[in-house]
C-alpha cells in the first residue's frame, strides 16, 4: 500500500513510500481510508510547530472517513463493511475532557491516516451522518466537531442569539452553518469579498471585511445596536482575541480555539472583568458530542462545503493550498 511519512519538520520532507498494509491488533479497525480532509494543525504538525513531543518519521494527517475492512479482537462498536470516519481524540468517550487524553490524538503524536490502509483503536471511529459520502464524513472529525462543541456544548446557542464567526476557514463555515440551523444570527468575518458573498448564500446575516474596517469590533458592536454578540468564536488566535472580547456582549462568551495568528501576547483581562465575559477553551469534543452532532447535521440539512479536491498522490500540493488560506470551508484528498 501507499504511506505518507514525514521524515524531518517542513513540507518538502513529506514523501509519498510503499509497505505492507497493517494488521489490526487487540482492539483495533483496519480502516480503508477513502478521504482525508485538510486542517490547520496538519500545517503546524508538518512544520514542527504543534507539539514537542512528536516523534519522527511518522505518518501525519488527523482527519479522515472510509470503510472498515478487517477487525481485531475485543472490537464491539463497528463491523467489517461498517462506513466510518475518524474520532480526533480517541480515549475521550464522553463527559468532561481530561488531559492524558491528548497523548494519542491522530495524525502525531497518535497514528496518521494519511495512507492507504491505517489500523486505528476502535474508539477513534464513529458512524457519520446518515446520507454522507466519505468525502463529506471526511470533514467532520475536528472542524465540525470543534464548531459544534463551541456552539452546542458550552455555549448551547439559541434561537434569537448572535454569533460572530471571523474568517471563512474550516472551523467558520461548520460553525456559520450549526449557528443559523440552531436559530442564531451569525455574523461573519473575511479578508475577502468574494467569499463573504458565499458567506451570505450559507446563510450569514451580516458581513464584514476585516481589511477593510481595522476597528471590525466597532462594526460588530454597531450591528448588534451597541451590545456585542453572545458568542465569539475565535478561530484566529491571540491577535484578534481582544477585539473579539470587545465584540461580545456582556456575560458573554467567547470560544477560543484559535492559533491562526499565534498563541502568546498581551490582552486586557481589565474587559473580561469589567464585562464579566467567559473565555473558554475549546479542544473538539468527545466521542458523545460527536454522535449527537452526526444526528443533528442531516436533520437541519447540513453539507459539508468543500472548497476543492485533490488526489492522493497531490498531498503536499494540498497541504500548499491550505497553506495559502485561498479555501472557503474544506479541503479533502479523496484516495
Ligand atoms: N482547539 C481545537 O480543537 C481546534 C480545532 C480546529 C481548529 N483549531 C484552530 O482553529 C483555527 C482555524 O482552523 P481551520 O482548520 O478552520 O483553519 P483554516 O481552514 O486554515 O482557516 C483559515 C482562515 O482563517 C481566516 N483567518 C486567518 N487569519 C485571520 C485573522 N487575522 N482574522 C480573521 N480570520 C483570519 C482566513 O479566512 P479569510 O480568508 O476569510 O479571511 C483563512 O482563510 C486554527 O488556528 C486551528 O489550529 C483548533
Amino acid at each position: 500500500m501507499r504511506v505518507y511519512r514525514l521524515h524531518d519538520f517542513g513540507l518538502e520532507h513529506l514523501r509519498l513510500e510503499q509497505t505492507d498494509p497493517p494488521k489490526p491488533g487487540i482492539g483495533d479497525v483496519l480502516l480503508r481510508v477513502r478521504a482525508m480532509s485538510l486542517n490547520y494543525r496538519d500545517l503546524l504538525v508538518a512544520r514542527g510547530q504543534y507539539s514537542k513531543s512528536i516523534r519522527l518519521p511518522g505518518v501525519p494527517i488527523a482527519d479522515a472517513a472510509g470503510e472498515i475492512v478487517a477487525i481485531g479482537p475485543d472490537v464491539e462498536n463497528v463491523r467489517v463493511g461498517d462506513n466510518v470516519c475518524t474520532h480526533y481524540v480517541a480515549a475521550w468517550r464522553e463527559g468532561p475532557f481530561r488531559a492524558e487524553y491528548l497523548k494519542q490524538t491522530l495524525g502525531l503524536p497518535g497514528p496518521g491516516v494519511a495512507a492507504e490502509y491505517v489500523a486505528l483503536p476502535a474508539g477513534a471511529v464513529v458512524v457519520p451522518p446518515a446520507g454522507y459520502d466519505h468525502a463529506q464524513a471526511a470533514t467532520l472529525p475536528i472542524a465540525a466537531l470543534t464548531a459544534w462543541s463551541a456552539l452546542a456544548t458550552e455555549a448551547d446557542v439559541k434561537p434569537g442569539q448572535t454569533v460572530l464567526t471571523l474568517g471563512t476557514g474550516g472551523v467558520s463555515i461548520f460553525a456559520l452553518q450549526i449557528a443559523k440551523a440552531r436559530g442564531a444570527r451569525v455574523i461573519v468575518t473575511s479578508s475577502s469579498n468574494g467569499k463573504l458573498r458565499r458567506a451570505v448564500e450559507l446563510g450569514a446575516d451580516a458581513t464584514i471585511n476585516y481589511r477593510e474596517h481595522e476597528n471590525w469590533d466597532a462594526e460588530v458592536i454597531r450591528l448588534t445596536d451597541g451590545m456585542g454578540v453572545d458568542v465569539t468564536v475565535e478561530t484566529a488566535g491571540i491577535a484578534t482575541l481582544e477585539r473579539s472580547l470587545k465584540a461580545t456582549r456582556a456575560n458573554g462568551i467567547v470560544a477560543y480555539m484559535g492559533a491562526l495568528t499565534g498563541l502568546t501576547g498581551p490582552i486586557n483581562t481589565g474587559l473580561l472583568m469589567m464585562k464579566r465575559q467567559r473565555i473558554c477553551g475549546i479542544l473538539v469534543d468527545s466521542r458523545a458530542a460527536f454522535e449527537q452532532m452526526n444526528d443533528f447535521l442531516p436533520r437541519h440539512r447540513i453539507a459539508p462545503v468543500i472548497d476543492r479536491r485533490f488526489p492522493f498522490e497531490e498531498l503536499p500540493a494540498a497541504l500548499r493550498y491550505l497553506e495559502t488560506g485561498s479555501h472557503f470551508g474544506k479541503i479533502v484528498v479523496e484516495v
